[in-house]
């Protein structure tokens, strides 16, 4: 069936024959990708044949903002495909320029490449291949062509199993602050980085950023209402929500659960705009925001000499790899993104934080996280594979 709707979307001949049986075993996923099954949350690659359709089932899990899943995919052969940004769901209001969603697709393709090699496969990426592009070609023009070729004793690599364990984690973190050992420990994992990697751990250094961030989420929720409506439109307000939409946030994703979670879900009656806009909502959540950040065990920052749309793509990949390495260590990451916005209502507290950094000569700070320990968050889920196919 799925060989299938394959052929029917891209018209595509296919000639190499089905894989999945020689796959079985080698890989070891099947007990993880069974745990997800249980869930019933995220496609599993045991249901795929042709190696790019596995490709996708892992890299789908990466971290992408507000989980709006904005990846397209044009299958063009058993191992290639062109990816490209859904220009349906884009974040216009908090990410004009696009570039967190362009960090959303380097985040796919370095999930793709680390569970690709999990199956005996070699990635070969070349960026925008129909070259860079405007706004307006978004969806028309491909982000990357991404082709597999199979290799011999291919060495795995240790941060294939966290694919499917990692999270952001929203809640509260504990325990001791990030060591620096730890981070080294990190960084020895995620080797060679496009972005520079900022990582602190002195809680006196890193309080004027917690404030910044505690200020940033206020100009998000309480100054123009476009901005916090964003927000709105991709929550899922309740169990069958989601399980329809299989995208977006939610309450219990934001950290909140148990009795809690069914007391807030059922105030915030299927998003009703009066309560979502009204004080006592957003007084409570940038309470809850303000604990979380205080929590921090440490920062974590991916900074760029230049801002590009290669550099977005290429610092999503890092930051994909850094989440992956986290979760080796068992710890969580959870990024800050709003005070590295493109909107006017961010530009001054923007530029505060970039003093801080001394970004001058078109640098940019791409990503922001605090990182620590924590309980086990609830898992976000995925649409099915073939909802991610172009037409
Ligand atoms: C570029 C980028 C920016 C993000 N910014 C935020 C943010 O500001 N606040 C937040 O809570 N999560 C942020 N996230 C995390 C996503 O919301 C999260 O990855 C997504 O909901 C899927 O959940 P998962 O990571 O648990 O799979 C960001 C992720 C990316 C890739």
């Amino acid at each position: 069936m799925e060989r299938k709707e394959f052929i029917v979307k891209t018209g595509a001949m296919i000639t190499a024959v089905a894989l999945l049986s020689s796959f079985k075993g080698i890989t070891g996923i099947s007990k993880q990708t069974k745990q997800n099954n249980m869930k019933n949350k995220r496609p599993s690659a045991d249901d795929f044949s042709q190696p790019i359709m596995k490709a996708i089932s892992f890299g789908i899990n990466a971290p992408n903002p507000h989980n709006t899943q904005a990846w397209k995919m044009r299958i063009t052969s058993d191992v290639e495909m062109l990816l490209y940004i859904d220009e349906n769901r884009l974040l216009p209001a908090t990410d004009p320029p696009t570039r967190q969603i362009h960090i959303g697709s380097g985040c796919f393709i370095e999930t793709l490449r680390i569970g690709a090699l999990g199956i005996g496969y070699e990635t070969k990426i070349t960026y925008f291949p129909e070259g860079p592009y405007e706004l307006e070609d978004i969806g028309k023009k491909p982000v990357a062509q991404i082709s597999l070729s199979r290799k011999e004793n291919i060495e795995k690599s240790q941060l294939f199993p966290h694919i499917f364990t990692r999270q952001t984690n929203r809640k509260s973190y504990h325990g001791p602050m990030v060591t620096t050992k730890e981070f080294n420990h990190i960084m020895n994992l995620v080797s060679e980085t496009h972005s520079e990697i900022i990582t602190m751990n002195d809680y006196k250094k890193m309080q004027p950023f917690l404030d910044i961030f505690s200020n940033a989420m206020r100009i998000e929720a309480n100054t123009s209402k476009h901005l916090w409506e964003e927000t709105r439109i991709w929550m899922r307000w309740n169990k069958k929500d989601r399980l329809n939409n299989r995208d977006g946030l939610s309450v219990p994703q934001s950290g909140v659960d148990g009795l809690k979670k069914i007391i807030l879900e059922g105030y915030l009656k299927n998003g009703d705009p009066k309560r979502w806009f009204s004080e006592r909502v957003i007084e409570s959540s940038l309470k809850a925001y303000t604990k979380g950040i205080k929590s921090s065990k440490g920062l974590v920052f991916f900074k760029t000499d230049s801002n590009t749309s290669l550099d977005w793509v290429k610092t999503g990949r890092d930051f994909a790899r850094f989440h992956l390495a986290a979760t080796e260590l068992n710890m969580y990451l959870h990024p800050y993104s709003q005070v590295l916005q493109e909107y006017e209502e961010m530009d001054k507290l923007n530029t505060k934080f970039n003093k801080l950094f001394n970004i001058s000569n078109g640098g940019k700070v791409q990503m922001a996280v605090r990182i620590g320990r924590g309980d086990k968050p609830y898992l976000s889920y995925r649409r099915n594979v073939k909802d991610y196919l172009k037409e």
